[in-house]
């Protein structure tokens, strides 16, 4: 894409600023800005010409956790990367980190290579690659090393789902090792899975069977004692540690201790754990389906702890986790046996918006909203200053916010492949206008403008967000 667009008029909001600037973009790159109205920024020309009066100009999300096409549970999620991408871009997100999965008995590279087949061609917006450990040996370890050069450098492994992505406490150690010495990041999920697992027997022994029992049996103390465990096991290997999808309050007391004490620990938290509770799961009819993620949605009392660890910095990131099944056909698999419900949530265009509502209802101020879901996760991830911020030099992914209009979110509306929304009738304030991808309008003025291929595959660096 080449040529000049300049958009004029907008409150640019960053993680460290807000100025009333015109933005200046050229062959698919941020080349300028200035303070609107002044002379430097009358002197922009350009071919196209956006009116930004009265909109938030902000960094096009980053979503680092989703999971395209995921193979879990005995089926696949259901979106795509070409209609989750197309999702992500209706929402604001202009660059997602899915994750390639090494299945048990084959290496890094078969998973990596089959995950670029997926998504190579079909994303309306840019994407890059963790990589799912679930077989730690000599080989795995020397992979590791050779995805950190290529850009694939984060690695996540699970303390739970035994006999899946499973992986035990010296497997964790040895990949935490590897890590403290190649530069990766290692995420985890952290939960207990072996005390869960009995925990779920027994409770199906005892005739419980219904979505709400996945909670009750999926303890906050499990998770909160995985990520004591995980953070003592990366502070022997001397590796940074990074936990995913945090709901528990008691896990964000963990983190926030070993932070205390110095350590370079981080925590991700995504909206669902943010908005929704196990009232959700609690919902008669197996509609409590809908709402089987791991780690579970919490009673509403943990809400307040994560938007705290939110603004104390104790968590970094929200991310959406986005691992959507369908109610029909997918969540109906564990009809008279929760644990058979495909675990996951659909989300990945819902963040950006649910992510202004909590600036709207005052959890975070404005700039806070872009550090959480734009600037940090590029950081953390590799990605930045390219994405997740606006500067000159930085790729044009770029979004129009209107930070008044309103809408109601609703399966009806939305563009994600799955037949229900997790936020079905909420009512939100602020909405995507328009989005560029390096220059490009995806959305233009809430028409989708975008195609499959724009997207491009974007290697990473390894963590910045330590120095
Ligand atoms: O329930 C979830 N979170 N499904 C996706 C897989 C994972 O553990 O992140
Ligand atoms: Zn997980
Ligand atoms: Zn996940
Ligand atoms: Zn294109």
């Amino acid at each position: 894409m080449t040529g000049r667009t300049v958009i004029r008029g907008g409150l640019v909001i960053t993680a460290s600023d807000e100025i009333h600037a015109d933005v200046l973009i050229e062959d698919g790159r941020i080349a300028a800005l200035a303070a609107s109205g002044t002379p430097a920024a009358g002197a922009f020309t350009a071919e196209r010409v956006v009116d930004a009066t009265g909109k938030y100009v902000i960094p096009g999300g980053v979503d680092a956790h989703t999971h395209m096409e995921l193979p879990f549970g005995g089926t696949f999620a259901s979106d795509t990367f070409e209609t989750g991408t197309r999702a992500a871009a209706w929402g604001g997100t202009t660059t997602i980190v899915d994750f390639a999965v090494q299945s048990v008995g084959h290496t890094l590279r078969e998973g990596l290579d089959a995950w670029h087949a997926k998504a190579e061609g079909n994303c309306a917006i840019d994407y890059a690659f963790h990589m799912i450990v679930s077989d730690v040996h000599d080989e795995t370890l020397k992979e590791m090393d050779l995805l950190v050069e290529e850009g694939v450098t984060s690695f996540k492994q699970f303390m739970a789902y035994p006999g899946v992505f499973y992986s035990d406490d010296g497997q964790i150690l040895r990949a935490m090792q590897r890590s403290a010495d190649n530069g990766g990041l290692i995420m985890m999920h952290a939960e207990n899975g072996i005390a869960i697992d009995v925990l779920v027997q027994q409770a199906l022994d005892r005739g419980e069977t219904d979505p709400r029992y996945h909670g009750e049996v999926r303890k906050a103390l499990l998770e909160a004692e995985a990520t004591h465990r995980a953070i003592r096991l990366a502070q022997v290997a001397g590796a940074p540690l990074y936990v995913v999808h945090v709901s528990a309050m008691e896990a964000v007391a963990e983190l926030a201790r070993a932070r205390d004490e110095g350590l370079p620990v981080f925590g991700e938290t995504c909206p669902q754990y943010l908005f929704l509770s196990t009232d959700n799961l609690a919902e008669p009819d197996f509609e409590g389906a809908k709402y089987v993620c791991s780690t579970p949605l919490r009673p509403r009392e943990h809400q307040a702890k994560l938007w705290q660890g939110l603004r104390t910095n104790d968590l970094q990131v929200v991310s959406t986790d986005h691992c959507p099944f369908c109610f029909t056909g997918q969540k109906e698999l564990g009809r008279g046996d929760f644990s058979k419900i495909p675990n996951g949530l659909p989300g990945v265009e819902n963040r950006m918006d649910l992510l202004h509502q909590a600036v709207v209802d005052g959890h975070i101020s404005r700039r806070r909203w872009i550090e959480i879901a734009c600037a940090t996760p590029a950081r953390m991830f590799g990605l930045y200053p390219k994405k997740g911020t606006i500067a000159p030099g930085a790729d044009a992914d770029i979004v129009i916010y209107d930070p008044h209009a309103e809408q109601i979110m609703s399966a009806q509306t939305h563009h994600m492949n799955v037949d229900y929304s997790a936020y079905e009738g909420k009512r939100t304030t602020g909405r995507v206008e328009t989005v560029l991808s390096r220059g490009v309008p995806v959305i233009t003025e809430r028409e989708y403008t975008g195609h499959a291929g724009h997207g491009v595959y974007t290697p990473r660096s390894t963590c910045q967000y330590l120095n």
